[in-house]
């Protein structure tokens, strides 16, 4: 697999990198949320220093593949909170020529899971369990999905496209006012789960403009680069993954390493006013929910209604409680239960299901029918996109789930573990608080791949490549995904106006309209209330990374303000 240079060029290489990012920790600290607009490539991440390198392997020759894998594991060292080497997550990859794809690197439960291994004596959900320490994390997929899809597409070489993460772990980063924030709110929890001190834990609290080196991820990341997925799953870094799990009674055994393989699965797809719309199947529940939602609005005149005007946000709280009520029920990975996405995707069936909404009153959620609750989810994840020079594009989301996932590191390692075992439905088959029966086919299985919202998508628009979105945010990111989209074609707003603007949720349940400030109108709101509507104002609802082509073909980056994200083109 590996393609090696000459070490005279590798050395010459090696340097350039030391003084890039000597220059960038130096003097760049980062403005975000700007829109930008580009000719030949672009690359929007959750951190600038991971924009950055996706755009020098691009201007390198890589394609969108190489920036991608070089941004993945620059992301595990500029962005522990989501970014991973111990996490999973899923690409969609629309090739300029030729038929799209998607790559499941989703964890998966190690072998020795059970159902109930997060439940009580009494049968009563541990939660901790699942989301803090060795138990909670997953097999990691992360390593194994980069390895393939470089393999099967990557241009560069697997040592260039390595390298910069190499480089940015050992010589540092400057830390930005948010990360120093998070990383001073997470102190107590790494000291708690990491008795032997961790890379991210220190005696005075990290301020913005901090140097953060991480000598045992580069480390790390050197095996991999040398060995490929032997560098992660077999050998050492195999060895200290199991050494954490025995020391904190964890259940990841190197059978369960060697045997983790990433998934090449069809993409799903629908339509949406005459686009075409490419994204992610199970086991992430994104795709399918995305394409029921669109399905679900396009007979209605939204553009004539306008943005957030009353009987827009109406018709969308009351399709997202429709589809959320579906969602949890019949989705699990398809590898192990019979998914019935057909029925999901089908138009009349999604039509129907707003029959008898009224644009007078709220339909309650009691009266909407449905299975199971899926489980709460968490939202920091991380998504991002890319365009190439010839128009390949790629769309990821990538997670370690909760803030820094189950908080425990590979000790001597230098990555953090996700805490993914909590995305099963960890009590199914019995009644929750309102009363229905948890999931059944999203239940804790060995092998088994845990049920995600992820929902890295790709729309083309008379055959052409259009759009490339996705983002962070738990259950929100479906509705995060579905709104950027109906802003961009419905609203016809700019990319960046269509990710910055300020988005709600609603869930099927708790039975509320949450809503990021500055969401509907106080006057729109009113009468929303007047019809029975319960509205919440909350933080931040996702973090959209995103990509438009113009009709000239200039690409036009979306980067959210909500967080340190960049759009770093050429
Ligand atoms: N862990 C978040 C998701 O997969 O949706």
């Amino acid at each position: 697999m590996m393609h090696h240079k000459t070490l005279s060029v590798m050395a010459i290489k090696k340097s350039f990198y030391i003084a890039f990012y000597f220059i960038l920790a130096t003097f760049w600290l980062p403005a975000a949320g700007q829109s930008t607009h580009f000719k030949h490539g672009v690359v929007v991440s959750a951190h600038p220093e991971a924009s950055a390198i996706g755009l020098e392997i691009l201007k390198a020759g890589g394609n969108a593949i190489d920036a991608a894998v070089a941004v993945q594991f620059a992301l595990s060292v500029v962005y522990p909170n989501a970014g991973n080497i111990g996490g999973g997550g899923f690409l969609v990859y629309r090739p300029a020529h030729g038929t799209p794809v998607t790559l499941d690197y989703r964890e998966k439960a190690p072998a020795r899971a059970s159902s109930d291994m997060f439940l009580d004596p009494a049968g009563i959900p541990i939660t901790q369990l699942s989301l803090d320490g060795a138990l909670a994390a997953g097999v990691p997929g992360s390593v194994d999905g980069m390895v393939q899809a470089h393999k099967r597409y990557g241009n560069l070489s697997w040592r260039q496209v390595l390298e910069p993460a190499i480089q940015l772990a050992k010589i540092g980063f400057r830390i930005t006012e948010k990360q120093a924030n998070e990383l001073n709110h997470f102190q107590e929890r790494f000291i708690a789960l990491n008795p032997g001190g961790s890379p991210l834990t220190r005696q005075v609290p990290w301020k913005k403009g901090d140097t953060l080196r991480q000598e045992a991820l580069a480390h790390t990341i050197s095996l991999i680069q040398d060995k490929g997925r032997n560098g992660f799953y077999v050998g050492e870094t195999a060895q200290k993954i199991v050494a954490t799990m025995q020391q904190a009674k964890g259940i990841i055994s190197l059978e369960d390493l060697k045997n983790y393989h990433a998934q090449w699965r069809k993409p799903v797809i629908g339509t949406y006013r005459g686009y075409k719309v490419i994204s992610m199947p199970p086991p992430s529940s994104g795709g399918a929910a995305l394409i029921a939602l669109l399905k679900s609005v396009e007979a209605y005149a939204l553009s004539r209604w306008g943005f957030q005007q009353d009987s827009t946000v109406r018709l969308i709280v009351e399709a997202e409680r429709r589809v959320y009520a579906d969602r949890a029920t019949h989705l699990g990975d398809p590898d192990f239960v019979k998914v019935p996405l057909n029925q999901l995707l089908d138009s009349a069936y999604n039509a129907g299901r707003l029959a008898g909404f009224s644009f007078e009153k709220a339909s309650p959620s009691s009266t909407i029918s449905a299975g199971a609750i899926a489980p709460v989810e968490k939202e920091q994840t991380t998504h991002f996109s890319i365009v190439d020079k010839d128009g390949n594009a790629v769309s990821i989301t990538t997670t370690l789930n909760g803030s820094y996932g189950s908080g425990l590191f590979v000790a001597g390692a230098g990555f953090l573990l996700n805490n993914e075992m909590d995305d099963f439905s960890v009590k199914p088959g019995s009644p929750n608080m309102y009363g229905l029966v948890g999931g059944t086919a999203n239940a804790i299985e060995p092998g088994k791949r845990m049920l995600s919202s992820m929902t890295p998508t790709i729309l083309e628009k008379e055959g052409k490549l259009y759009l490339v979105v996705g983002t962070p945010g738990g259950s929100t990111i479906i509705t995060s995904v579905f709104q950027t989209i109906l802003n961009v074609i419905d609203f016809g707003q700019p990319i960046q106006e269509a990710v910055s603007a300020p988005r709600f949720h609603h869930q099927w349940l708790p039975d509320e309209v949450m809503t990021e400030k500055g969401a509907i109108a106080a006057d729109v709101r009113k009468k929303l209330q007047a019809s029975g509507y319960v509205i919440k104002e909350r933080g931040s609802i996702g973090r959209v990374d995103a990509i438009l082509v113009l009709k000239d073909g200039i690409l036009q980056g979306g980067a959210d303000p909500r967080g340190d994200d960049k759009a770093s083109g050429y």
